[in-house]
């Protein structure tokens, strides 16, 4: 595993806020991968989910997770939504880095997103069975890809990068003991 964290989790978990809160406090780089697939291709998610379809964005997601896990040391990664759905993703993800997964109930996430277009898989007539349908179906595939749960209703950003960075040093610290054990 390389010295990373990265954040899982549904659309509106707070990923970003989140993410950006623990690079500033322990001094890591911030990448999202939204962000980065959109530098890449030029072009809005909404844009390729459009003119490329779903299919070929889950690609872009997978390759990017590659370039990732080579060039990246000591920085946070905000994942989109669906990444870790594609089993390949999983087992990329846990190389990339320390995996938390930020659980959010539905009712937020429709506080959060109410208004929100840049999300094309929640532009449909009925958003609220939308997300209660694909939470429901994500919940234990994130559960399972992740080293950590973090529940994150009714939670401060800052309590939440807390027990992140709490529970990362604990994984570092396992980690060195366990060296040592071999060293010996
Ligand atoms: C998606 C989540 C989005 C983005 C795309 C698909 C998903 O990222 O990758 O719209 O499948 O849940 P965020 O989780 O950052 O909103």
């Amino acid at each position: 595993m390389k010295d990373n964290i990265v954040l899982i989790g549904f659309m509106g978990c707070g990923k970003t806020t989140v993410g950006e809160k623990l690079a500033a406090d322990l001094s890591f780089d911030f990448i999202d991968t939204d962000q980065y697939i959109e530098e890449k291709e030029a072009m809005i998610i909404n844009d390729i989910f459009a003119t490329k379809g779903e299919e070929y964005f889950r690609g872009l997601e997978t390759s990017s997770l590659e370039e990732l896990i080579s060039c990246t040391e000591k920085t946070i990664v905000s994942s989109g939504g669906g990444l870790p759905l594609r089993k390949e993703n999983a087992e990329l993800l846990k190389k990339l880095g320390f995996v938390v997964y930020l659980r959010v109930q539905n009712e937020t996430v429709l506080q959060r997103l109410k208004g929100d277009t840049t999300r094309p898989l929640l532009a449909c007539e009925n958003p609220a069975k939308r997300v209660e349908e694909l939470l429901e179906f994500r919940d234990p595939i994130y559960e399972v890809g992740a080293h950590l749960v973090v529940d994150v209703d009714g939670k401060t950003v800052e309590a939440i990068a807390e027990e992140i960075v709490r529970n990362y040093e604990i994984m570092r610290q396992s980690k060195k003991e366990d060296k040592g054990i071999g060293n010996e």
